[in-house]
């Protein structure tokens, strides 16, 4: 079996969306501070380059989190594997996250942010599989909207790996 990667969306394309996401985020938080969390690894890539178009101040934070179950299905029970260093008190807090695909990991972890009293509690998303949902989460910023077809790239891996692509690719698998 070998694997390929097909082009979803070109760099250009994604670093454009960024920079009108970024610019909505600026608008609304005008006169604020950002407390960005970033929810490691796969939303590292995308925080990065969000956050470098940010022009308001921002402060970063850093979790990693894994849900029980099995390789395929999250439970939405989510471990934290790694918690954030400050508290969230007061905080306008922004989640950043690069999918939301049956939304159950994310539903669980907002709970937990939330019980932590922020000012404010928002989650930004670059990549949304809306036909895969199976718990409700409210997004406030989408970058795209994407059909049910497994992503790579961007900070998003297969096995771990291509999550250094600059673009987002489909895998695509064929028989040798
Ligand atoms: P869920 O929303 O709880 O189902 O879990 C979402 C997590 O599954 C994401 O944070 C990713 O780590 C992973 N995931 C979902 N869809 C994809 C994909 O297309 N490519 C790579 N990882 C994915
Ligand atoms: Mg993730």
């Amino acid at each position: 079996m070998s694997e390929k990667v097909r082009v979803m969306l070109t760099e250009k394309e994604v670093d454009q969306r960024i920079q009108e996401v970024a610019d909505i985020i600026n608008r609304d938080y005008e006169g604020k501070c950002i407390h960005m969390i970033c929810v490691l690894k796969g939303g590292v890539f995308f925080m990065c380059e969000l956050a470098k178009r940010i022009t308001v101040p921002v402060t970063l934070d850093f979790m990693s989190v894994s849900s029980y179950g099995d390789d395929t299905k999250s439970s939405g029970v989510v471990k934290i594997v790694k918690d954030l260093d400050q508290p969230l008190l007061g905080r306008d807090v922004l989640v950043v996250e690069d999918i939301i695909d049956s939304g159950r990991t994310l539903s669980y972890l907002m709970q937990i942010l939330k019980s932590r009293s922020p000012k404010s509690l928002c989650l930004c998303t670059l990549l949304d599989k809306p036909d895969r949902r199976v718990t409700d989460v409210h997004v406030d910023y989408t970058c795209f909207e994407i059909p049910d077809e497994f992503v790579v790239g961007f900070g998003l891996d297969y096995a771990q790996k291509y999550r250094n692509l600059p673009y987002i690719g489909v895998m695509e698998f064929t028989e040798d």
